[in-house]
């Protein structure tokens, strides 16, 4: 029997918009008062992590601010987050990445939920301002869960708040924490980036997310589990 999935859940940042390279601009920005370079490749660890988490990440570069005191760290994090907004000002529907309206558009006509899963406090902004709000069935944010991925309670959040079992949810991620946060959640994991390890099924880029190729993969590995 053809196994279809009931429930969507995608991460925003670097899947629905590009503003994973505003959370990397802004840590860079942060990088230069700390002392602190902020590389591509180092910024591969970032993704999917959240701010505090991040921040930890950065000060665990130089010996010198490990133990920096947690009302310093909320001052940081804060400024990172305010170079964050000024960047996301910017954002408008012309940001939404490639394939990724099309796609939401045809999860829809089939009937199947659709959530947010994002590490990100700005998630419900960002969402707004890309004019994508009325897709969404359920949102989690970082406000609504207390351990951030790769933990998998922002997929299992989702997935109980829609009312779906967690192996009728497929997660769509770019960030590594965030696939290993889906598997854990015992969903179907869509990975977007070829660095992506571990994945169900995965892309290089949002285009690449089609449909029905999805639902062929997912319907495989529903009858793998049987
Ligand atoms: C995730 C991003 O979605 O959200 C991370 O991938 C970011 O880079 C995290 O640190 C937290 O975002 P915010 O907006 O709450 O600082
Ligand atoms: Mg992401």
């Amino acid at each position: 029997m053809t196994q279809f999935p009931k429930a969507f859940i995608f991460d925003l940042d670097g899947v629905i918009t590009d503003t994973a390279e505003f959370h990397y601009l802004a840590w860079k920005e942060l990088g230069k008062e700390l002392g602190v370079t902020i590389g591509r490749e180092f910024n591969e660890q970032l993704k999917g992590i959240s701010r505090m988490d991040s921040l930890d990440r950065i000060l665990g570069l130089d010996p010198s601010l490990t133990d920096m005191p947690e009302a310093e760290k909320e001052q940081y994090a804060t400024k990172k987050n305010e170079h964050y907004k000024r960047l996301i000002e910017t954002v408008t529907p012309a940001h939404i990445l490639p394939g990724v309206k099309g796609l939401l558009e045809e999860i829809k006509q089939h009937d199947i939920e659709i959530a947010l899963g994002s590490a990100s406090k700005n998630a419900p902004a960002v969402l707004k301002q890309l004019g994508l709000m009325s897709y969404f069935d359920y949102l989690v944010d970082a406000a609504k869960v207390s351990k951030g991925k790769p933990d998998p309670e922002t997929f299992t959040t989702a997935s109980d708040g829609l009312g779906v079992a967690y192996q009728d949810c497929i997660g769509i991620e770019d960030a590594q924490a965030g696939v290993e946060a889906i598997n854990q959640a015992h969903m179907f994991s869509v990975g977007v980036g070829e660095l992506l390890k571990n994945t169900d099924h995965k892309v290089a880029t949002t285009e690449q997310l089609d449909f029905q190729t999805i639902l062929t993969k997912y319907a495989e590995w529903r009858n793998k589990k049987q």
